[in-house]
């Protein structure tokens, strides 16, 4: 039998090691979370977002899926969101979408991949409304500028939920982001897209689409 024996003996000295420069780390944060941050991003396992933004648990809500899609019938993405900004009070959403998802990929293939083509049919929809543009790039640069699309267009999707413009129109401080993590140096790149209310949503993304993408140029 294979025992995840490794993996318990790695967190113990995960532990161990925190406690040793904070004795009351956990024990504070078993008491309360107060992230500022909620990140939506891909399963990707080379995605981790504490990581990856270098913070500590307790500092960011994380809810990943294949290819960061913000659909609004996913109850999964929606009761995420509802608890960050209701409850948790966040003020920044970043969608991290990343180079070389295999989502992406798989939405840009005509051959069919089964059940995972219904999620992908959201990316598929990016890729037609997009087709000219991305048709007019060199076949190497198509799949990144897609990458980059989809998180605009999630960035969209995300503005438009009922929870997000409820908290808009209550006045709370909540602003929505777009970036796009390359898996070859480390980097988050920043689309330019922060939308701190609906009215501002429609120039952002526009003026976000118009840029070329930094792996797109
Ligand atoms: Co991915």
């Amino acid at each position: 039998m294979t025992t995840l024996r490794n993996l318990l003996d790695n967190n113990r000295r995960w532990s161990d090691r925190i406690r040793r420069d904070d004795p009351h780390f956990f024990e504070n944060l078993a008491k309360q979370q107060t992230p500022k941050y909620l990140w939506i991003g891909c399963s990707d396992s080379r995605v981790p977002a504490n990581q990856i933004i270098d913070l500590p648990p307790g500092e960011v809500f994380v809810h990943r899926n294949i290819s960061n899609l913000v659909l609004h019938s996913d109850m999964n993405c929606l009761s995420v969101l509802q608890f960050a900004v209701d409850v948790l009070k966040v003020e920044h959403i970043m969608i991290t979408g990343h180079y070389g998802c295999g989502g992406v990929k798989a939405a840009m293939d005509p051959k069919p991949h089964g059940l995972i083509d219904n999620w992908l049919r959201e990316i598929s929809g990016t890729l037609e409304r997009h087709r000219a543009e991305i048709d007019a790039l060199p076949e190497a640069k198509r799949h990144a500028r897609l990458c980059e699309l989809n998180v605009m267009q999630q960035v969209d999707n995300m503005a438009h939920t009922t929870i997000v413009r409820e908290a808009w129109d209550r006045g709370q401080q909540l602003e929505v982001h777009g970036w796009c993590y390359g898996l070859e140096d480390g980097l988050i790149h920043d689309l330019g897209i922060d939308v701190a209310g609906i009215g501002a949503l429609p120039g952002a993304l526009q003026a976000a689409i118009a840029r070329p993408g930094p792996r797109a140029t």
